[in-house]
């Protein structure tokens, strides 16, 4: 398998400096820069859009951003994350009309496309779309917050699709994201994630730096 990621997801950075947030994590080691996009309608809940992708990009954010898009309607919006500097752009097939076009859409902008799971969303939308995927979101929380308790059942989920990443023969990544933390990060990765979103767990921690290689630390000792 890759290597392991660790991203950040900044959802729960202080938005006052952000930038400077962002250059912490990054020096931190962080691989990916995890950007939450909520609109109060496919979610409960309001975060930021491209202008602050932009932002980050001209900032000289050297990792890249991977978008995560809770957001109702999805396509609108793709060309504008692609024009900000994303990278990986990870949609809601619920929150898609056609999630074949919207897969196509990411990849025609340039950008990797991503598919996310809730906890209660069944596997079967992999059915026709993994091959054409290069990440897997899975859902450890239901989408909308920072810092909720990790569900349980996002371990066997990771573990059927990372069969099904093996046997696609293809290079996707497979990434969790809700209440990753130092002590569940061993357990994510032995059920087959190699992504790994963690919010709260580095922002609301003293020293970015040692929690991230507590994770890292963690992650050896598979
Ligand atoms: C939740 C977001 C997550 C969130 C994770 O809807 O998708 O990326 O930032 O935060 P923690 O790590 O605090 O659970
Ligand atoms: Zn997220």
């Amino acid at each position: 398998m890759s290597a392991h990621w660790i991203a950040p997801s900044i959802l729960s950075a202080d938005f006052a400096r952000l930038g400077e947030e962002v250059d912490a994590v990054i020096a931190a080691g962080a691989d990916l820069i995890h950007f939450d996009v909520m609109d109060n309608h496919y979610v409960p809940n309001l975060t930021i859009g491209p202008p602050v992708c932009e932002a980050l990009h001209k900032h000289g954010v050297k990792v890249p951003i991977d978008v995560h898009l809770m957001v109702r309607p999805v396509d609108r919006i793709v060309p504008d994350f692609a024009r900000a500097g994303a990278e990986f752009i990870t949609f809601h097939p619920e929150a898609s009309e056609h999630v074949d076009r919207t897969i196509e859409l990411i990849r025609e902008h340039g950008c990797r496309p991503g598919l996310a799971l809730n906890p209660a969303t069944p596997l079967d939308w992999l059915d026709y779309t993994l091959e054409k995927l290069d990440l897997v979101l899975v859902m450890s929380v239901n989408p909308g917050f920072g810092g909720q308790r990790f569900i349980p059942s996002a371990l066997a989920k990771l573990e059927t699709i990372r069969e099904r990443i093996r046997s696609s023969g293809r290079a996707v990544r497979l990434e969790v994201d809700g209440g990753v933390k130092v002590d569940n990060i061993q357990e994510c990765a032995r059920a087959g994630a190699d992504t790994f979103v963690a919010g709260s767990a580095i922002f609301g921690s003293a020293n970015y730096a040692e929690t991230m290689r507590a994770m890292r630390a963690q992650l050896a000792a598979l």
